[in-house]
């Protein structure tokens, strides 16, 4: 409605500015600057990337927006999430941190992801939810992304900022993370917008492995016989940041053409924990495969799985597809 719509716009107005000033802080703080190389990262990327830093100041932004003691200001930018208002006191949210700012896919900055510079808590910080800003929509590096996922054909979706930052430096400029949450099904179909051939790659860690079961599920339900979906599964210690910048540009790409097509990963989540060359076991993995079966379309992958776990589990598809409560097969 209108009165949201009007509300976003003054939320708007606040976040080029202040991305501004980060990004000129930036370029003074050669602790800063310091961490950014640290990381393998050059000037350029940082550029456009518009990578920033919130000095280490309780009232930062007023040197761009005027004194946090006029309500006018400070109640836009505590509905923006830049600055926390507590009590009688207002404060900045992000000090003494690299600050990533998120953009639509307009390009402009909705939102900021902040990154503590050494050890401590929390790692990341991010703007909370606004009217411009809701986490299971955004894709972070969405926006820096297209055109190389138009020229590369495919997107790379990782779990972190710095992934995506680490990918771009090191020439896979087709990345974008989730934010820290889980892939979603708005994620998907803004990704599907983009292009029908989608590589996750999240970290090799347990969280990791539970973020790609997660994205099969968000899938399923919008998967296509011409979408290419696959996942690419690292090393439990590393992630696409860890990994290209230790191995090189070469083994990711490796990895990339070696990455387990959709149809593979379902089949080994469906099978996960159980054992094929037992009754139990097989009856285990066509249970689990129910529901994941059961969330897709009718569509000519659907069929050959369908065939696939059913020689496995050693039924006949038929059975397999009344096992799941599906009609007499009606392709589509
Ligand atoms: P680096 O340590 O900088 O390489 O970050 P990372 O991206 O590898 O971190 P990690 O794998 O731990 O987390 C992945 C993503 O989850 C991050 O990029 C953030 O978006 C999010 N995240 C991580 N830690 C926190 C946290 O403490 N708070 C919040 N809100 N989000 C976090
Ligand atoms: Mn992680
Ligand atoms: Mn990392
Ligand atoms: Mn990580
Ligand atoms: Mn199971």
């Amino acid at each position: 409605d209108l009165a949201k719509q009007q509300q976003a716009m003054a939320l708007s107005e606040v976040m080029s500015p202040a991305a501004d000033w980060y990004k000129q802080q930036l370029k003074k703080n050669t602790r800063a600057i310091d961490y950014l190389k640290g990381r393998g990262l050059s000037g350029e990327i940082a550029k456009r990337f518009n990578l920033g830093y919130a000095p280490e100041s309780w009232q930062g932004l007023e040197a761009v927006f005027g004194s946090y003691s006029q309500d006018s200001i400070a109640n836009v930018l505590v509905e923006a999430g830049l600055i926390i208002q507590s009590e009688a006191k207002r404060y900045d949210r992000f000090r003494d941190r690299i600050m990533f700012p998120i953009r639509n896919p307009k390009g402009q900055v909705i939102a900021f992801g902040g990154r503590i510079l050494d050890a401590g808590e929390p790692k990341y910080l991010n703007s909370p939810e606004t009217p411009l800003f809701s986490k299971g929509n955004t894709l972070y590096g969405l926006f820096e992304a297209r055109q190389a996922i138009r020229d590369k054909g495919y997107v790379i979706v990782c779990e972190g900022y710095m992934d995506v930052v680490a990918l771009a430096q090191l020439g896979f400029a087709n990345g974008v993370a989730t934010l820290g949450t889980a892939c979603t099904a708005n994620h998907v179909r803004a990704l599907m917008r983009q292009t029908d051939r989608i590589i996750f790659s999240f970290d090799g860690d347990a969280a990791g492995q539970r973020a790609a079961k997660r994205a099969l599920e968000a899938c399923l339900p919008m998967m296509a016989d011409d979408k290419e979906i696959k996942f690419l599964f690292l090393p439990t210690e590393h992630d696409p940041d860890s990994f290209v910048r230790e191995r090189g540009a070469p083994a990711f790409d490796e990895a990339i053409r070696q990455a387990m097509p959709l149809s593979s990963f379902l089949i080994q989540v469906a099978n996960e924990g159980h054992d094929w060359n037992t009754p139990e076991g097989r009856a285990q993995t066509q249970h689990a495969a129910k529901p994941l079966l059961l969330s897709m379309p009718a569509i000519a992958l659907r069929a050959q799985l369908i065939r696939e776990l059913a020689q496995r589990i050693g039924i006949t598809p038929a059975e397999l597809e009344s096992f799941c409560g599906f009609k007499p097969v009606v392709e589509q």
